[in-house]
C-alpha cells in the first residue's frame, strides 16, 4: 500500500542497518514521507502492523532504513537529526537500532549478537550531532547512552532465541568510529586497549540525538568480522556483507521477538518512555510538547 498518513501515534521504531533493510512477516499499512526542520530522513518511514501477543490488537511499528532504501548513504552521510526528528514527530518513544559491527575481542565471534551498554565516541565531529544549537542551549546526560529498561527486555528476548544458532553477549563497549575507511591495525589495537568490545560507524550521533529527544534507545549489534587486529585476515566489505547475509534470518528473528515482547501491555509505560519524560528540563533544554 502507499497510504501517506497513519491516524495514531506510533511508539516503537526499528532503525535497520546494513543487512536489515526490511521486516518481513509484518503487514505494511502506510508509507510516511516526512520533512523536518533538519531535512528529509534516510528513507520514508514504513508503518507496519504487528498483532499484540496479549490483546491481539494490531500494534504499529515504524521502520526506517538508516542507509537509505538502496543503501546509498555512507555512515557519515546519514541524516540522523532528520531521522530522529521524523520518528519523534510520529510519536516514537522507543527505538531498537540494528547495526553490523566488527569484533575487538576473541570470544565475540562473527555472527554473534551483542547488546552494548557503553559507547566510546571516535567520530570526528563532522556529523551534525545535536538539536541544541542556534540559540537553544542544553546539555543532556549521556553517562548511560542506552536505555536500560529496553535493554533488559532485548537481552531477555535474545536469550530466549539463544542456542547453537544464536549466540548473545549481554553487554559491551561499542567504539563508534568515523569511517568510511576501516581502522588501521594500530587503531584497532588501541581500541582493544581501551576495553572496546565491538566497533561500528553508526551508533553516533544517532544515540545522542535520541537521548536529547527523550526517546529510549537500544542498539542490537551483530558481529560480521574480527576487524584488522586479528590474525585471521583484514576486514573487507565482502566479509561484512557475507556474514550479515548469512545471519540475516537470525537478525530478523531477534528483532521480531523483541517487537513481540515490546507489544505486550505490561511494557506500555516503558515503551512510551514515561521514565524519560521531562529529563531535558534538567538539562537547560526545552521539552517537546
Ligand atoms: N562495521 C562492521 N565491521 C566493522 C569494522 N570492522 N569496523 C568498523 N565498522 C564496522
Amino acid at each position: 500500500s502507499n497510504s501517506d498518513s497513519y491516524p495514531h501515534p506510533v511508539r516503537i521504531a526499528v532503525i535497520g542497518g546494513t543487512g536489515l533493510q526490511s521486516l518481513p512477516n509484518f503487514t505494511h499499512v502506510a508509507t510516511l514521507n516526512i520533512k523536518t526542520p533538519w531535512g528529509t530522513p534516510s528513507s520514508p518511514i514504513s508503518v507496519l502492523h504487528h498483532p499484540s501477543p496479549t490483546s491481539g490488537d494490531p500494534i504499529p511499528v515504524a521502520f526506517l532504513s538508516r542507509h537509505g532504501l538502496h543503501h546509498e548513504l555512507a555512515p557519515h552521510e546519514v541524516p540522523s537529526q532528520a531521522n530522529i526528528a521524523a520518528l519523534r514527530s510520529v510519536g516514537v518513544r522507543t527505538i531498537i537500532a540494528f547495526s553490523a559491527v566488527g569484533s575487538l575481542q576473541e570470544p565475540i565471534k562473527p555472527r554473534d549478537f551483542l547488546i552494548p551498554d557503553q559507547i566510546i565516541d571516535r567520530t570526528k565531529g563532522i556529523r551534525p550531532f545535536t538539536f541544541f544549537e542556534g540559540g537553544m542551549v542544553g546539555h543532556v546526560g549521556f553517562a548511560d547512552p542506552f536505555d536500560n529498561s529496553i535493554g533488559e527486555i532485548v537481552r531477555k528476548c535474545g536469550h530466549s532465541l539463544s542456542g547453537e544458532d544464536v549466540r548473545l553477549h549481554d553487554k559491551g563497549t561499542l567504539i563508534c568510529m568515523e569511517g568510511p575507511q576501516f581502522s588501521t591495525r594500530a587503531e584497532s589495537n588501541m581500541y582493544r586497549s581501551f576495553g572496546g568490545s565491538v566497533i561500528n560507524m553508526s551508533a553516533l550521533p544517532e544515540a545522542k540525538l535520541a537521548k536529547e529527544a527523550e526517546i529510549a534507545y537500544q542498539m542490537i549489534c551483530m558481529s560480521t568480522d574480527y576487524d584488522c587486529w586479528h590474525e585471521s585476515g583484514d576486514v573487507n566489505v565482502e566479509m561484512v556483507m557475507g556474514n550479515m547475509k548469512a545471519n540475516a534470518e537470525n537478525a530478523r528473528r531477534f528483532v521480531g521477538a523483541v517487537l513481540d515482547e515490546l507489544s505486550k501491555e505490561e511494557h506500555a509505560d516503558v515503551v512510551e518512555a514515561k521514565h524519560l519524560e521531562g529529563q531535558m528540563k534538567f538539562a537547560g533544554g526545552i521539552t517537546a510538547p
